[in-house]
């Protein structure tokens, strides 16, 4: 498993380059500029996503998501100048930002499969996924209009935007340049678990905001389980990310500064140095 994500290169490397996932691309230098492009593009797809989610969140509580009341166009038009007002721009605008983001996401999938003999090998298939979700979000996007913010859509429409906003930035943080201490595997089973409570928390808060839960709880003690729920959620989401923080540090500071010459003196090792930032002359 772990070949196929970090395949040894040819001409020999150290541990912490196959750890690192540098090796599988700097032994194949077709293109070296191609893991800066593709992390690029992934970096400021993450940070168009960041705003696209605060847009439709505000969307969400501006009750705005029924403004347009057709789709894929608004009001039957591409800009629909004659009804535009605040609740409008932000349903439209969410949707413009979509579709920038949706040909953005096309541009890195399709770029990482072409430059794919310069990147490790796992790229391709990470900025495929993320191809996927952004089309699979797109239709939820669509049915959210159509089936008038149905709770499951809806909620299902924040679980695939926060999973796609993750792909993105996993992309972005694997292809930096690192040097592994080596600690990260005895973080796995903590993370995993930090990863699924906050994520249950997240689509637990998506269905307490469509459902109107603590309305309707504080109305009529209709949806007080679901409201408690995600009261008590709180615990262990937090717990688990706050343990896994200070145990990542923990681990980080107990382990001896490894030796940098391993990696340096090896001559056939590949080199790092063009992910690296250059020093200014002056
Ligand atoms: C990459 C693409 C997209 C991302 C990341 C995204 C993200 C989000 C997020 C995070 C919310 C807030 C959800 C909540 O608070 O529960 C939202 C709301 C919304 N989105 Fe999107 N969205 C995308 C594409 C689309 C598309 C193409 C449409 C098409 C119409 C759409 C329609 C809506 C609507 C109507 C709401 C408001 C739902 C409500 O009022 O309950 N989205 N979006």
């Amino acid at each position: 498993m772990t070949e196929f994500l970090f395949p040894e290169p040819t001409g020999g490397t150290t541990q912490s380059l196959a750890r690192s996932g540098l090796a599988s691309f700097q032994s194949r230098d077709d293109d070296s500029t191609a893991p800066r492009q593709i992390q690029s593009l992934a970096q400021h797809l993450a940070l168009a996503t960041f705003i696209l989610m605060g847009i439709g969140s505000a969307t969400r509580v501006m009750n705005a998501g029924l403004a347009c009341p057709d789709w894929p166009l608004c009001y039957g038009q591409l800009i629909p100048t004659n009804q535009m007002n605040l609740q409008v721009f932000l349903e439209w605008f969410h949707r413009l930002d979509a579709s920038v983001v949706g040909f953005g996401t096309i541009a890195l999938a399709g770029l990482s499969w072409w430059k794919r003999p310069s990147l490790p090998r796992w790229t391709p298939w990470l900025c495929s996924l993320a191809l996927f979700l952004v089309v699979f979000q797109g239709i939820l996007g669509g049915l959210t209009v159509t089936q008038l913010l149905r709770f499951d859509i809806v909620t299902a429409h924040l679980g695939t935007a926060l999973l796609f906003f993750c792909t993105l930035l996993s992309i972005t943080i694997l292809l930096r340049p690192y040097d592994a201490l080596g600690t990260a595997q005895a973080l796995k089973p903590l993370s995993v678990l930090a990863v699924l409570l906050v994520y249950g928390q997240s689509l637990l808060g998506g269905v307490v905001a469509s459902r109107w839960a603590l309305h309707q709880c504080l109305g009529g003690e209709a949806l007080c389980q679901v409201m408690n729920s995600h009261i008590l959620g709180v615990f262990p989401a937090t717990i688990a990310s706050v343990a896994l923080v200070i145990w990542a540090n923990l681990k980080a500071f107990s382990k001896p500064p490894r030796d940098k010459s391993e990696v340096e003196e090896n001559p056939q090792a590949p080199s790092t140095k063009h992910l690296m930032p250059t020093p200014e002359v002056s």
